[in-house]
């Protein structure tokens, strides 16, 4: 299996300018012998000074969201051609906190996901059950659901060039982690549901992380189940030590 570890940061609404470039230009030499894939997902306005402080290093740049249309009348929306115009590399899309406090729904990230790879973005696409939904019984139903949503119109490809965001909506942000067997479990799901729709190949290629109060301790575990193939990772990828651990989850 080769598939490349991804340790993606989710920073959300945290860090101004000056903040996010200190920290890049810290995490530069700290990661730099890192054997997974180091994504810092960052606040639209500290894209072009993270850009900046991340040149000549391994670190790639991820946007927290964006419009799905090229340009027009979307009052405070970003589209992609101005994330690619900024050499934006991976757009995280429908995290849980966007469908809950602003409205997305597997149709907007779906036409989020279209357009991602139009403007040649890589789409980590999030999905994820509630505490209701796991405790009803319908999480890897639910799962398959938004994963069929998300993907659907895209050719085996561009599958194969998504990132999937397994977050549990009660793991996230809450110290509650799900254990290596549950994050596993749903991931090996989604994983299935790829195969089903776009065979084994995509499946095997097709890169599914998990996310959901990851940290330094807890990283190097799940990460080596065999169906997660790393993280995204919110409060532990504000802190250097923490981060540069959890990307360096094998050391
Ligand atoms: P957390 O957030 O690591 O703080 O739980 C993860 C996420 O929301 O992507």
């Amino acid at each position: 299996m080769s598939r490349k570890i991804i340790a993606a940061g989710n920073w959300k609404m945290n860090k101004t300018v000056n903040e996010a470039v200190e920290f890049v230009e810290a995490l530069k030499a700290r990661v730099s012998d890192a054997d997974s894939e180091v994504v810092v997902g960052v606040p639209f306005v500290c894209i072009p000074g993270v850009k900046k402080a991340a040149e000549g290093s391994n670190i790639k740049v991820a946007a927290q969201n964006m419009h799905w249309e090229e340009k027009g009348a979307f009052t405070g929306e970003v589209s992609g051609p101005m994330l690619a115009g900024l050499g934006v590399d991976y757009v995280i899309i429908g995290h849980s906190e966007r469908r809950q406090y602003f409205a997305e729904t597997d149709e907007t990230v779906n036409k989020k996901v279209h357009a991602a790879f139009k403007y040649g973005l890589k789409p980590i696409v999030c999905v994820g059950e509630s505490l209701t939904q796991r405790e009803q019984g319908i999480t890897a139903e639910l799962v398959r659901y938004q994963v069929k949503i998300a993907l659907l119109g895209l050719a085996d490809s561009q599958v194969k060039e998504t990132v999937i965001a397994y977050e549990p909506i009660w793991a996230i942000g809450t110290g509650k982690t799900a254990t290596n067997e549950q994050a596993e479990e749903v991931c090996a799901v989604i994983r299935d549901c790829v195969k089903e729709l776009y065979g084994n190949d995509t499946a095997e290629k097709v890169r599914i992380q998990y996310g959901g109060s990851v940290s330094a301790a807890n990283a190097s575990e799940l990460f080596n189940m065999p169906n997660i193939d790393g993280g995204l990772v919110g409060g532990a990828s504000l802190k250097l030590d923490d981060f540069e651990k959890i990307a360096k989850y094998n050391k």
